[in-house]
């Protein structure tokens, strides 16, 4: 996902623009680049790779101008070079993009044959002809912008600033987030809140297919009917706090230890804590008491879904299906005549899970989001929401957003037993009491860090490694594979143990560890099982489990990760302690970047 920044402001553009890009860091690039109005027109800066690089460029090539735009890029269409950095510009306009132009071969051919001169591979280049287009026609910046974004088929996020237009600034959206900050004097674009942080805490949330013309003391705002319009301004105060990390070394280090407070504050949402009871928010005709759910999402998100299946037919006794956005959204599925539909996502912006909300509202179905970020394109087309209160989260590998997905699916299938009638007030509040430890039972688990950074120096060295857990902890397992692949770069399967027969057991060897995630509950027995077939194959196991589980596990396990003992209901938000910081440490000893892992982007907002 790439990151925008506009500024048209009082002082020397350059530097802030730079700062605020490295509040972009987080979404994932692979290349950065600014341009700034000059006396003399306009000038740009690129770089591949890290910031630092564009840095470089600007220290021995320095650029003057009070008004810019930037943009980190995580690259779609063209490989991560100078040349494809963004912004990208002809003599009278520079833009920067975030999304994918789809119809963006004929525009260009178009074009070209108009005698348009391309400089680089990419699809956003076009956007900049367009424009430009629109100037030669007479156009002034604002009716060129918005005829040539009424052009573009796809997603995008558009800043764009005009040589010899000083007060003039433009963005435009559809498909990809886009924020207007309000400074003194003083104007700004962003992709997210947090980008404009540095500079204001008043935003303006745009809609999708509105385009915003900005000076420095007003601001326009055209929506998808050529209608002027009102936006209201909101107060964003979550970005300094979010974007340092304090006495960590890593944002991600930073997010596994704020999950005591961020379960917490989610719980609390929902909770009645003297009452006992849960009490959801309004959720605009969503009927809890359907026969059937179906949860979507991507990722981690998709498997805090996972866990939410087992919980809801087990404590609520509907039936759910699950399903991996990309797939549910081209699968056409068929539905059953009272159900809900529920979207997960930490971003708000996957394209795909937003697809999938797109298609269950056309099949008339009623959306739940649970969405980390406030006015996400997700957020706001859902017909509900329940927040997930885990502030901004800039570690790419998801860790607090996933225990808070977790915390407000849990308070969700009280919600549904009680609506359902299949649990009684009594069980109510023992569910409810049983959430209202876990914050305590979360930090407890953080305890097990020594032990688990020296278990996570023999994992480095593994090739592959396999997780293994039955039941609600099978997500859960799943889960910890992605966490390790996805910022150690070992490759790591997710397995249900009860399928180790069925083929994955030829892959247990003396090299290849096995993280086995088994509370002692009602079906540890069965898994212990399981860890004896790879005990016997000379498999080396790596136990997660509770004082119960360890006192029964007869020495089979090679290191044991001790969790705190706990209500199962609980189990699956305190177990995913271990298995982040397993996956973090590991990433450590192999020292890859952890915060921002190759080739992965913080929200996937294209398909
Ligand atoms: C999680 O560690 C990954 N970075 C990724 O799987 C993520 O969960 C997925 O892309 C979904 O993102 P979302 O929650 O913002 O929709």
């Amino acid at each position: 996902m790439c990151g925008i920044i506009g500024i048209l402001g009082g002082e020397a553009a350059a530097p802030r623009l730079v700062d605020a890009l490295k509040r972009l860091e987080y979404r994932g690039y692979d290349s950065a680049g600014i341009a700034t109005l000059e006396a003399g027109g306009m000038a740009r800066r690129r770089a591949a790779g890290k910031i630092r690089n564009l840095e470089a460029e600007l220290n021995g090539n320095p650029l003057a101008g009070v008004s810019g735009i930037g943009h980190t890029r995580w690259a779609t269409h063209g490989a991560p070079t100078e040349n494809n950095a963004h912004p990208h510009a002809t003599d009278k306009v520079a833009i920067v993009h975030n999304g994918i132009i789809e119809n963006f071969r004929a525009l260009r051919d178009e074009l070209m044959k108009a005698g348009r001169k391309f400089e680089s591979e990419t699809d956003s280049e076009v956007i900049a002809h367009l424009i430009s287009a629109g100037l030669d026609a007479g156009l002034n910046p604002e009716q060129a912008t918005i005829t040539a974004v009424r052009r573009l088929e796809g997603a995008f996020a558009i800043a764009c600033l005009f040589a010899g237009h000083e007060d003039t600034l433009i963005g435009a959206r559809k498909g990809s987030p886009l924020v207007v900050g309000l400074g003194d004097n003083e104007t700004f674009l962003g992709s997210d809140a947090i980008a404009v942080s540095p500079f204001t805490t008043r935003v303006i949330y745009l809609e999708e297919g509105d385009t915003a013309i900005l000076s420095r003391t007003k601001t326009k705002i055209i929506d998808a009917k050529d209608q002027v319009v009102e936006r209201p301004v909101t107060v964003f105060s979550g970005g300094a706090a979010a974007v340092e990390k304090g006495n960590h070394r890593h944002f991600m280090q930073k997010e596994i230890y704020e999950q005591p407070e961020t379960t917490g504050r989610t719980i609390a949402r929902y909770v009645n804590a003297f009452d006992e009871k849960v009490e959801m928010p309004d959720l605009d005709g969503v009927d809890l008491a359907a026969d059937s759910a179906i949860l979507i999402g991507c990722g981690t998100a998709h498997y805090a879904g996972r866990v939410a299946e087992y919980w809801l037919e087990q404590i609520a006794g509907i039936t759910v299906e699950t399903d991996i956005a990309s797939e549910f959204r081209y699968r056409k599925p068929a539905f059953g005549k009272k159900a809900f539909s529920v979207f997960v996502s930490q971003s708000g912006e996957t394209a795909d899970t937003l697809a999938a909300l797109r298609y269950c509202k056309e099949q008339g179905l009623k959306t739940l989001a649970v969405v980390n970020v406030p006015e996400s394109t997700i957020w706001r087309e859902s017909d509900a929401r329940l927040p997930t209160l885990a502030g901004p989260e800039i570690g790419v590998a998801s860790t607090k957003a996933f225990t808070a997905q977790l915390s407000a699916l849990a308070a969700l299938t009280i919600a549904v037993g009680r609506a359902k009638g299949t649990l009684s007030s009594q069980e109510e509040g023992q569910l409810v009491r049983a959430l209202m430890e876990t914050p305590r039972l979360i930090a407890d688990a953080l305890a097990a860090e020594p032990e688990i950074e020296k278990i996570a120096l023999e994992l480095s060295h593994a090739r592959d490694v396999l997780y293994l857990g039955r039941g609600v902890h099978y997500p859960v397992a799943l889960e910890g594979a992605l966490k390790l692949k996805e910022i150690s770069y070992i490759h790591a399967e997710g397995y249900a143990a009860g399928e180790l027969k069925h083929g994955p057991i030829a892959l247990i060897d003396e090299e290849t560890p096995v993280v086995v995630v088994a509370p002692h509950d009602a079906l540890f027995e069965k898994t212990l099982s399981n860890m004896q077939e790879v005990a016997a194959r000379g498999g080396k196991i790596v136990l997660i489990t509770d004082e119960a589980g360890a006192a029964t596990s007869g020495g089979i396990a090679k290191h044991i990760i001790l969790a705190p003992a706990c209500d199962s209901f609980v189990a699956p938000l305190v177990y995913s302690v271990p298995i982040q910081l397993l996956a973090y440490f590991t990433a450590v000893h192999k020292g890859t970047d952890v915060d921002q892992p190759r080739n992965l982007a913080k929200s996937v907002t294209v398909e």
